[in-house]
């Protein structure tokens, strides 16, 4: 390659003669042979080299500048209909023994999965740029923070990455002669001389999403979207980081992680895992009802957090990421002010629909999307024709540090301490509003167990429950039974291992709607789980564990009778028979490596059950 094509005349000086990491060098290099790029460039993630992207994909048709008076600094853009979402199907873990990766995952031998991506990553790149892209995932020198490298021939990637993750020279700075997690990246869609590029550069026909863990490397081929393409997220932060933590002592979950301050000023954090789309957003940023005077709620993350214990064996949880990249369709004024607020400025939004004054739109947003919306798919939008404004996947890219609730401690190098785990998928029936597992056994069995229904951005058919232990499916980077064993693991050597709750806020009525109002209200349900961990509150033992009496949530301000709480907190003795039952599937999926405790656990479950009333309500408690 010429030297010419290695400058650009892009901002900040090209700093690549000064990189002491001859690996890290090395491989750049390597990987440009194979690639085959018209030029290499180095990202330093100076505002000025964003500018510059943002500028050039405005130019190129990629981005539209949305209307600067209504959302400053601010970017559309549309992927190809065919790259809209994570590909599970073709996400690979290729351990070097098919047995690590285990049944969740899809798995080829390391050796001829590289065969097959050394082909397709050869000459990919022609005709673009390869970027250069170093980044921390968590607080620049943190202990709990890893770094990684992404090579990629995306420009989209480029800026978003400056958003998600702290990208640039720093990194390279503090990296040294150390350790990092290589990411190869392109999107699959080389150019011939004079070829004009599409928009949304991709692959159609040929995705590989895939990941080294002994190697603790990444090679993503044919997509530009998201978890596909910004590797510091699912693919490292939580597929190579999970295989690290568990040989390492930790744990990297799919997780939000929220502070909630009392009236009387105590601070209290905790993780939570929903399934995607399942709300961690809404309730990392949530605004507590007025009528619950006093309580606050302050964000450290929305999607990912890598929780290690300290010596005293109290956890500490750190947010790897930088940014939010969150659903955009049905965020508004009312479900998630914060997130509102925050994407007002400085953000990239993905497949969102463009109203004709330049700003955004998607479904919920308001009732009615201004006349003459364009949608995600260029159209004008027609509610005749059925389709969409914004695509149900559509994606905001926004720096974290902008949410109003952003938790002062949020970039605190040794975390936050962790309280309680909280789980919860989307479920219609069956499982209650909250309840408290017995034991850390129990709760990594809950979780373990966790079903969640589809949505319109999951996979499969529309509805139907996937079990999604943790919220890790599409997520752990080995043998899911492995990690069961982790987690109970990783409890038996705390001395006094967090509470685990489960929650549902989707139980629905005879009539489909929602019972519970969710969103902000969900406080109500979080206060009753800090009171549990603070040994402030009473619970009633139920076969499945302990749960509130209608007294001992606050409904003030609320109208939620009991009749209303009854609903929400039934256990029917069928349909938790059918529950466990279902958790079969699972087991025998996972069956050889399955904790021995399960099946007892299950025994036991079912045991307790078999004793209740047929529907089982908080009875004795409900006049008091
Ligand atoms: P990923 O970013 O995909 O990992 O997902 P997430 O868990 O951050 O999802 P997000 O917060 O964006 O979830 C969005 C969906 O959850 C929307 O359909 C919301 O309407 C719905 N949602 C969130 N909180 C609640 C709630 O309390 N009640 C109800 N009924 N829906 C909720
Ligand atoms: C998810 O699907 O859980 C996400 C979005 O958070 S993506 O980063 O695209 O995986
Ligand atoms: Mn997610």
């Amino acid at each position: 390659m010429s030297e010419q094509a290695r400058t650009q005349s892009v901002p900040g000086a090209d700093y690549s003669s000064e990189v002491r990491n001859e690996a890290l060098v090395r491989w750049v290099q390597e990987m440009a042979d194979l690639c085959k790029p018209d030029a290499v460039y180095w990202c330093n993630g100076s505002q000025e080299e964003y500018d510059f992207f943002t500028g050039q994909l405005v130019d190129q048709g990629t981005f539209i500048r949305l209307n600067p008076e209504k959302r400053p600094n601010s970017f559309a853009c549309f992927s190809d209909p065919s790259d809209v979402a994570r590909v599970e199907d073709r996400t690979f873990i290729c351990s070097l023994r098919k047995e690590d990766a285990g049944p969740t995952n899809n798995w080829e031998d390391p050796k001829t999965m590289k065969q097959t991506l050394n082909g397709l990553f050869d000459g990919c790149m022609q005709g673009r740029t390869m970027y250069v892209i170093p980044f921390s995932m968590g607080p620049l020198g943190s202990p709990i923070s890893q770094i990684g490298v992404e090579l990629s021939d995306s420009p989209y990637v480029v800026v978003n990455m400056r958003i998600m993750t702290r990208m640039g020279r720093k990194v390279i700075d503090i990296l040294g002669e150390g350790d990092f997690v290589k990411c190869l990246h392109s999107v699959g869609a080389p150019l011939a001389p004079g070829q004009q590029d599409a928009k949304w550069p991709c692959n159609p026909d040929t995705k590989y999403i895939v990941h080294f863990p002994e190697e603790r490397s990444i090679m993503s081929y044919g997509s530009g979207y998201g978890g596909n393409a910004l590797l510091g997220k699912k693919c490292f932060a939580l597929r190579i980081a999970s295989s690290m933590a568990r040989q390492e002592g930790w744990l990297a979950e799919h997780m939000l992680i929220l502070g909630a301050e009392s009236p009387e000023g105590e601070k209290t954090y905790l993780a939570a895992a929903f399934p995607s789309a399942c709300g961690k957003t809404n309730f990392a940023m949530m605004i507590p009802p007025d009528s619950l005077d006093g309580w606050k709620i302050t964000t450290v993350g929305d999607d990912i957090a890598w929780i290690k214990p300290d010596s005293s064996g109290q956890l500490h949880a750190i947010n790897p990421e930088a940014g939010y990249f969150g659903v955009a369709p049905g965020t508004n004024y009312k479900t998630n002010p914060n997130a509102m607020e925050t994407v007002k400025a400085n953000a990239i939004f993905t497949n969102v629909g463009v109203t004709p004054d330049g700003d955004v739109w998607w479904e919920g947003m308001s009732d009615e999307p201004p006349k003459g919306t364009i949608t995600w798919t260029g159209a004008v939008y027609d509610p005749a024709s059925g389709k969409p404004v914004a695509h149900p996947n559509a994606r905001f890219t926004v720096p974290a540090g902008q949410c109003p609730s952003i938790d002062p401690e949020w970039e605190n190098p040794r975390g936050v301490p962790i309280s309680a785990f909280i789980f919860g998928g989307r479920r219609s029936t069956t499982i209650p509003l909250v309840y408290q597992s017995f034991n850390w056994s129990f709760g990594v069995y809950l979780a373990a167990t966790m079903g969640s229904e589809m949505t319109a951005a999951a996979f499969g058919k529309l509805g139907q429950v996937r079990r999604d232990p943790f919220a890790m499916l599409p997520f752990a980077g080995y043998h899911m039974g492995d990690y069961f064993n982790h987690w109970l693991q990783f409890g038996r050597d705390l001395p006094s291992p967090p509470r685990i709750f489960g929650v549902n806020w989707f139980r629905k009525d005879d009539h489909g709607n929602f019972v519970w109002p969710g969103f902000g209200e969900n406080m109500r349900v979080l206060k009753w789980i800090i009171d549990r961990v603070k040994g402030k509150t009473s619970a009633v033992e139920s076969p499945i564990g302990w749960m509130p009496h209608y007294n001992d949530i606050d409904f003030k301000g609320l109208d939620f009778s009991m009749r209303d709480f009854d609903k929400v907190m039934e256990v029917d003795r069928e349909a938790w028979k059918e529950e466990l039952m279902a958790h079969e599937e699972l087991f025998s999926k996972l069956y050889d490596k399955l904790p021995k405790e399960f099946f007892f656990m299950r025994e036991l479950l079912l045991s307790g059950l078999w004793r209740s009333p047929e529907h089982w309500h908080l009875a004795p408690e409900r006049e008091s």
